[in-house]
C-alpha cells in the first residue's frame, strides 16, 4: 500500500507539468491506468484528478483508439507509464490496438438495446471480447446524451485466474505434469523431479491423487507412476472458468482451487443498460461549439450542444498581474511599515460631510465643499448619525469658537454636515481615527493610508476624477515642527529622495501648513511631492485629545510618484479604460530608488 501512494504522489508530481490544452497525448495504456484509481485516490490529488478527467474525456470520444489494457498490476502500469511524452499533437495515439473492429461502441450499444431488452455492460464486453472498462467508457458517452440510455448500477463477483492458475490452464497442472515426467517404465529420480518448478507442489498432489508413489527399496529415491493414464481434472476446472463456464465446477472444488490461490474472487462493478426516454438509435453528435455561421444562419436555435462541462479545469494562468499603481503602493507600505506606522482601515469610499469636512474644521462656505470641486451623493443623500456631544462640540468651535480660538462666527448647520459625499481626501479618514484614538485613551501614534479619493476635477493629462492618496498621520505628545520635518525626511529618503524644501501653504485644518518640494534630479527642478501639516487645535481638542497631544500629518498622490517611476506622461494610459494591458504586463517590479537604510 506504501508503494502505490508514493507512486501516485510522483505521478501527481509528474503531472503538474502538462498542460491539458495544449496537447497531452495519453497512451493506450492511460485508460486502463485511470480505472485502475479508486475515486477516492483521484480526488486526493489535483493533477491526477486533472489528468484523470482529461483521460475520461478522451475515452469517450474515442473509445476506439484505445486497446485494452493488459493484465498488470496498477504499480506495473504506472512505472510503465513514465515518463509521458508532451506533444503538441492534441490528436489520440492508438498503439498496438488488438481489439476487435467496432468502429463505434455506441452505436454498437444502441443496436443492441433496441429490441427494447436490458443487458449488462459485463454481457456486453464478453460478447465483443473488448476490457469491460473501454465498453463503460461507450456508456458514459452515451449518457451525455440525455435520456437516449438508462442505467442500473449492479456488482457482480466474478473468479478470475491467478498467475499460476494460468500457468496450470497453459501447461497443465504441477500433479499432471509431474505425472507425465515420470517415466512409464522404472520411474524417475525423484531429486530431478525436485529440480522443476512444479516439482515439490506437484509430487505431493500427485501422491495424494494416488497417481505415483515413492520407491525406496534401490537406495536411491525413485519416483514411479501408480496407474496408466490420468485426468487433469484441475486444467479443466480452471479452462472451464477462464471462459465463466462456472457451472462445470462444483462448489469444492472452487474452495479447492481458491485454497491452492489459483483462482480469486473479484467484485467488478457493472452497470444494468436499458432504452432511455428519449432512446434512439441514430445518434447526432452534439456540438461542441457555438459559432458566427450559426448565430447568423439562426441554425443554433435547432442545433444540439453538447453539455458544458463546469468541472474542466481551465489553462493555469502562467501568474497574475499587479498594476503599477499597486506595486508602488506596496513599496510605500513597506516603507510606513519599517518606520513603524500601522494601516488604517479605508474601506469607504462615500463619507458625511461631517468627517470629510467639518471635523476638520473646514467652513461650511468653504470653496472645496462646492459641487464643482465635490461630489455629492444622492442616494442616500444624508447621514445622520453623529457622536452627539462631539457633533455639539464641532458645532460651538465652527460657530462661537472655545477652546483658545474665536471659530469662523457662522451659523453652523448640521444639514450640511449630513451630506454624502465622495470621499475628498483620505484626511476624512485619520479623523476618524483620531477620534477614535481620543475615546479609546490616547497613546502615541503612527497611521497611514493609502486608497481613491474624488474630486470633480476638469480631467486632463495629469488629472482624473479619482486617484489615490499615500496619507501619513503622527500623533505625539509635544511633537514640535521640526520633528515632525526630520520624521518627512527620513520618510522620503527611504523613497529615494534625498533634497527636501518645505514651503509654507494653507489648509483649513493645518497650522502651520507645509508644501513640501524635492529636487528631481531628471527634471533639475523642484518639484511639490506632497502636502502636510500640524493639525489644529480646534480640530483635535473637541474630539478629546489632551491638550499636549500634537498630531502632524501629510499627504501624496500615488500616481505621480509612480508615472515619474515607469516613465507615463499621460494618466490616462496609467489609469481608466484606455490602459493597456501590455502595460501591465510588462512593466517590472517597482523599487524606489531607496538609499542603503
Ligand atoms: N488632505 C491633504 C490633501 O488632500 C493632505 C494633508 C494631509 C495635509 C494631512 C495636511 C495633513 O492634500
Amino acid at each position: 500500500m506504501g508503494d502505490s501512494t508514493a507512486l501516485i504522489n510522483q505521478l501527481d508530481a509528474h503531472l503538474s507539468l502538462f498542460s491539458y490544452i495544449d496537447g497531452y497525448v495519453p497512451s493506450s495504456i492511460d485508460p486502463s491506468v485511470a480505472a485502475a484509481l479508486s475515486s477516492k485516490e483521484v480526488a486526493k490529488h489535483q493533477y491526477v484528478a486533472r489528468w484523470h478527467a482529461h483521460i475520461e474525456a478522451l475515452v469517450n470520444e474515442n473509445e476506439e483508439s484505445f486497446s485494452s489494457a493488459p493484465q498488470t498490476s496498477f504499480a506495473q502500469q504506472l512505472l510503465k507509464q513514465f515518463p509521458v511524452k508532451q506533444s503538441t499533437n492534441t490528436k489520440m495515439v492508438a498503439s498496438g490496438d488488438s481489439s476487435p473492429a467496432v468502429t463505434d461502441l455506441p452505436q454498437y450499444i444502441l443496436h443492441q438495446l433496441d429490441n427494447g431488452e436490458e443487458v449488462s455492460s459485463l454481457e456486453l464486453a464478453s460478447r465483443l471480447s473488448i476490457d469491460h472498462q473501454k465498453l463503460i467508457g461507450a456508456v458514459k458517452s452515451l449518457l451525455s446524451h440525455e435520456g437516449v440510455i438508462a442505467t442500473r448500477d449492479i456488482t457482480e463477483k466474478r473468479v478470475e485466474l491467478t498467475k499460476e492458475g494460468e500457468d496450470f490452464v497453459e501447461n497443465g497442472s504441477a500433479e499432471y505434469r509431474t505425472f507425465e515426467r515420470v517415466a512409464k517404465e522404472g520411474g524417475t529420480p525423484q531429486n530431478e523431479i525436485m529440480k522443476e518448478s512444479y516439482g515439490k507442489v506437484g509430487v505431493s498432489k500427485a501422491l495424494a491423487a494416488g497417481w505415483i508413489s515413492i520407491d525406496k527399496s534401490a537406495g536411491a529415491v525413485t519416483v514411479v507412476r501408480k496407474v496408466d493414464s490420468a485426468v487433469d481434472a484441475v486444467a479443466e476446472q480452471l479452462k472451464a472458468l477462464k471462459v465463466g463456464d462456472e457451472t462445470k465446477v462444483d462448489e469444492k472444488s472452487r474452495t479447492e482451487l481458491k485454497k491452492r490461490k489459483l483462482i480469486s474472487e473479484v467484485t467488478i462493478k457493472a452497470v444494468v443498460l436499458s432504452r432511455g426516454p428519449s432512446f434512439t438509435t441514430t445518434l447526432e453528435k452534439p456540438e461542441a461549439d457555438l459559432t458566427p455561421e450559426m448565430i447568423a444562419s439562426g441554425s443554433w436555435k435547432t442545433t444540439t450542444f453538447k453539455k458544458y462541462n463546469f468541472d474542466a479545469l481551465g489553462v493555469q494562468p502562467a501568474s497574475g498581474y499587479l498594476h503599477p499603481l499597486m506595486k508602488v503602493r506596496s513599496e510605500f507600505r513597506q516603507i510606513f511599515f519599517q518606520m513603524g506606522f500601522s494601516e488604517m482601515p479605508t474601506n469607504q469610499y462615500v463619507e458625511s460631510s461631517f468627517w470629510n469636512f467639518d471635523a476638520l474644521f473646514q467652513p461650511q462656505q468653504h470653496p472645496a465643499r462646492d459641487a464643482h470641486d465635490t461630489f455629492f451623493i444622492s442616494e442616500p443623500a444624508l447621514s445622520t448619525k453623529f457622536p452627539a456631544d462631539y457633533l455639539e462640540r464641532v458645532k460651538t468651535v465652527h460657530s462661537k469658537g472655545g477652546f483658545g480660538s474665536d471659530g469662523y462666527n457662522y451659523d453652523w448647520k448640521e444639514e450640511e454636515a449630513q451630506k454624502n459625499v465622495m470621499r475628498t481626501h483620505t484626511t476624512a479618514v485619520s479623523a476618524r481615527q483620531l477620534y477614535k484614538l481620543a475615546q479609546e485613551g490616547f497613546k502615541p501614534t503612527k497611521m497611514f493610508s493609502i486608497d481613491r479619493v474624488f474630486r470633480n476635477e476638469t480631467l486632463d493629462a495629469t488629472h482624473l476624477a479619482e486617484f489615490h492618496q499615500v496619507e501619513g498621520v503622527i500623533a505625539e505628545k509635544n511633537l514640535s515642527l521640526s520633528h515632525v520635518m526630520g520624521l518627512f525626511r527620513e520618510f522620503f529618503r527611504k523613497c529615494g529622495l534625498e533634497n527636501l524644501r518645505f514651503k509654507p501653504t494653507y489648509n483649513p485644518y493645518t497650522e502651520p501648513s507645509m508644501e513640501i518640494f524635492a529636487y528631481h534630479d531628471g527634471l533639475k527642478k523642484w518639484v511639490e511631492i506632497g502636502n502636510s501639516g500640524m493639525f489644529r487645535p480646534e480640530m483635535l481638542l473637541p474630539m478629546g485629545l489632551p491638550p499636549d497631544v500634537n498630531v502632524a500629518g501629510y499627504g501624496l498622490s500615488l500616481e505621480r510618484p509612480t508615472m515619474i517611476r515607469y516613465g507615463i506622461d499621460n494618466i490616462r494610459d496609467l489609469f481608466g479604460p484606455r490602459v493597456k494591458l501590455e502595460m501591465i504586463y510588462n512593466n517590472p517590479i517597482c523599487r524606489l530608488d531607496k538609499k542603503d537604510d
